[in-house]
């Protein structure tokens, strides 16, 4: 019998990178044991999708549970565990959001949205913002223009799909200030130049970027934005699949901004890794989406709604300790910084911190990455990265985790710093 990875490749089309060749068998809170026994301290959380940890006591309870009594109902009937998650979820939601629709990924979350907002509006255009990643289904890449690879090769994309520049204040070499007036204008342009704002239905925007590069939004940015979506008719859609479910310091990063959002798209973290995303809107929105106009098969799955509800009680006692745990990440990163000239920037909010490597001229570095993430390999610690360089570390532990095992982490991802440099 040919060994694992041997198999794997034989079978599993390549065109999904894996990150590693580790092949794991277990995980359990902030860890994962691969076949020999190693263990590894997982900061990829299943790209930002376990803020629990793995395998939360509460969450596999529930879902077992679930799975004892019925774990498909289509849309043939109704079902309980749908209702308790939607309720869990609007409990937590920005304000104004009373109403939920569940799919199965975030692309798919994503993609309704968009039609949601098209359906209401009556209008056609969506603006979208360099550096945001939506998704791969054919809308969603539509919409991502975090790498330019993830839409080589599948045009002509969707039409009438506007992008604008999204701030980079340290990738512009800008001030925050300085970058926001820039982005602002050239929405302006937009306006002026290619699409009246009368045409535009949404404006689709993670409140902070994540693939793209971990910049966050900033509170006069989206203030902005929220005033422009006003004035126009136009709907404020905020992609916080990623941003979700605590990572950034609260339930949402829209309510770390306290910016509201006329539609928000869920994932990830909803059910602490159950396949399931939704989209909330207001009631008065949700509403004049006819009956029967959109849907899915699996939307909703009574398993993975029964293991949401689950994460969101779980998570109300973990969001309100994730800025102080912030508090100290920043704390130790920064001082990291201040030692090792490979740091260019460190930034995020909550549990979402970006640690950008650079080259001595402070261009990306990529290879840095490489060496940390192989050295941490090597000691038992797994990361990955993001931005379209692939030199910044995606700081993402489970939300839950233990002081010790944050510390243990920085420090391992000192050490291979440390190494890297000499
Ligand atoms: C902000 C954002 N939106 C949408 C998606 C797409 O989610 P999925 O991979 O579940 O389709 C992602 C995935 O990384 C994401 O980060």
């Amino acid at each position: 019998m040919k060994d694992l990875q041997a198999r794997f490749h034989d079978i599993i089309a390549p065109v999904i990178a894996f990150d590693s060749e580790i092949e794991i068998i277990d995980g359990k809170g902030s860890w994962v044991t691969d076949r020999d026994g190693k263990q590894y301290l997982d900061f990829a959380c299943g790209i930002a999708v376990t803020n629990l940890g793995h395998r939360p006591d509460a969450v596999v309870a529930a879902a077992q549970a679930q799975l004892n009594k019925l774990w498909h109902a289509g849309g043939a009937f109704i079902y309980e565990p749908i209702v308790t998650a939607a309720e869990h979820i609007i409990d937590i939601a920005p304000d104004g959001i009373d109403k939920m629709l569940f799919m199965n990924s975030g692309a798919e979350a994503v993609e309704a949205s968009v039609k949601l907002a098209r359906k209401v509006s009556g209008r056609q255009g969506i603006i979208t913002f360099r550096g945001g990643f939506h998704g791969r289904t054919m809308g969603a890449v539509t919409y991502t223009t975090s790498k330019a690879k993830y839409r080589q090769g599948y045009h002509p994309l969707l039409p009438s799909t506007f992008v604008v520049p999204y701030p980079h204040p340290y990738g512009w070499g800008m001030s925050q200030e300085d970058a926001n007036a820039y982005a602002l204008r050239e929405l302006e342009f937009k306006f002026r130049y290619e699409v009246t704002p009368g045409e535009v239905a949404a404006f689709l925007i993670e409140p902070m970027q994540g693939e793209g590069g971990y910049y966050p939004a900033s509170k006069p940015y989206l203030d902005a934005l929220r005033a422009i979506a006003d004035e126009h008719g136009i709907l404020l859609i905020m992609d916080e699949v990623q941003t979700g479910f605590g990572r950034t310091g609260d339930w949402f990063t829209s309510q770390v901004y306290d910016v509201r959002p006329d539609i928000i798209v869920m994932g990830k973290a909803i059910a602490n890794g159950l396949p399931l995303s939704g989209v909330g809107g207001s009631s008065a929105i949700m509403d004049k989406w006819m009956p029967g106009s959109h849907g899915a098969t699996f939307g909703g799955n009574p398993v993975s709604c029964a293991a949401s509800a689950a994460t969101v009680q779980e998570l109300k006692s973990v969001v309100p300790t994730v800025n102080e745990t912030s508090r100290h990440a920043f704390e130790r990163w920064n001082d990291l910084k201040a030692k090792h000239a490979s740091i260019g920037d460190v930034r995020g909010l909550g549990l979402m911190i970006g640690i950008e490597l650079v080259k001595a001229d402070g261009s990306p570095d990529p290879d840095a990455f490489a060496a940390i993430a192989s050295y941490a390999h090597e000691v038992g610690m797994f990361i990955l990265n993001c931005g379209p360089d692939g030199n910044i570390i995606r700081f993402i532990p489970p939300l839950n985790i233990s002081r010790d095992d944050l510390d243990r982490g920085i420090d391992i991802l000192g050490d291979a710093i440390t190494a890297y440099e000499a």
